[in-house]
């Protein structure tokens, strides 16, 4: 297997998706079909169907609560948790996940672009978005302690927009190794390559002149654009991937 070199020179920007966490025991989206008790999974993770039936999204999302505070990391997220003690701040992870998987096995640079599953915030007030681990009964609609109004996963919703801040950190890390003169590399991770922006940062790093690689199960709807594809488990391939120098 070809091995991604990480030395004091490499900036390594890493996406995650669905893949990574897998082999936890987490069902990948387009695993289960894209549905989910018979309805389209875009429904149940949506503003409009939040709006129609905020008791079945609330069911769902409970659902996925109990179903991540029962999993740990495997061996891939264990892997980028070792190549950020290497790399310090030449490495950032942003991830698609919600499961929180990451900084349970001890990344700290992580962006979670779309959101974090073990978090709610309020339809209506100001109140920042605060740590909420219930899994709500079935029926049951909770509602803001401070203004009454529902509450929301804070989950990055189809049809929504990713947090410019985030963003910002992203694209901040690739310029600040453009500007270091430092080897950019961009590895993705178990990722269906199909939701955008994350899908579109491969042309993002290679525009810039950086490698890329990809870590996939099957090839993604974009794998032909990264310069190396390894097929595989993420918890098997990661942690034999990298050669730290
Ligand atoms: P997907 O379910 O679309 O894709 C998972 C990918 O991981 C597929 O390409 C699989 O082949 C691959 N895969 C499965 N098991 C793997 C393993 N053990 N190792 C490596 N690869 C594996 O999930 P995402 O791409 O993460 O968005 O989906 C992206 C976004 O679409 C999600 O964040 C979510 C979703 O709908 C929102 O909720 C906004």
């Amino acid at each position: 297997m070809e091995r991604l070199i990480l030395d004091a020179d490499t900036w390594l920007l890493v996406l995650t998706g669905a893949g990574v966490s897998a082999e936890s025991g987490i069902a990948t989206f387009r695993g289960m079909g894209g549905l989910w008790e018979n309805h389209p999974v875009e429904d149940v993770a949506s503003p409009q169907g939040f709006i129609k039936d905020p008791l079945l999204v609330w069911r769902f999302y409970s659902e996925r609560r109990a179903a991540a505070a029962s999993v740990q990391p495997n061996p891939g997220h264990h892997a980028l948790a070792d190549w950020e003690r290497h790399l310090g701040n030449r490495f950032l992870l942003a991830t698609q996940n919600v499961d929180g998987l990451h900084l349970s096995a001890g990344s700290q640079r992580v962006v979670e672009m779309h959101g974090n599953l073990f978090k709610s915030r309020c339809t209506h007030c100001e109140r920042e978005p605060f740590a909420d681990t219930t899994v709500y009964a079935t029926g049951t609609l909770p509602l803001c302690g401070q203004c009454g109004e529902m509450l929301r996963p804070h989950i990055v919703w189809f049809g929504e927009y990713l947090e410019p801040a985030d963003l910002e950190r992203i694209e901040s890390f690739v310029h600040t190794a453009l500007d270091h003169g430092g080897k950019l590399v961009f590895l993705s991770a178990g990722t269906s390559g199909a939701v955008y922006p994350a899908a579109g940062l491969v042309n993002k790093v290679t525009a810039a002149g950086g490698d890329t690689w990809s870590v996939n199960l099957e090839a993604a709807e974009n794998s032909h654009r990264f310069k190396h594809f390894v097929q595989g488990k993420s918890g098997e391939v990661l942690p034999a991937l990298a050669d730290l120098r």
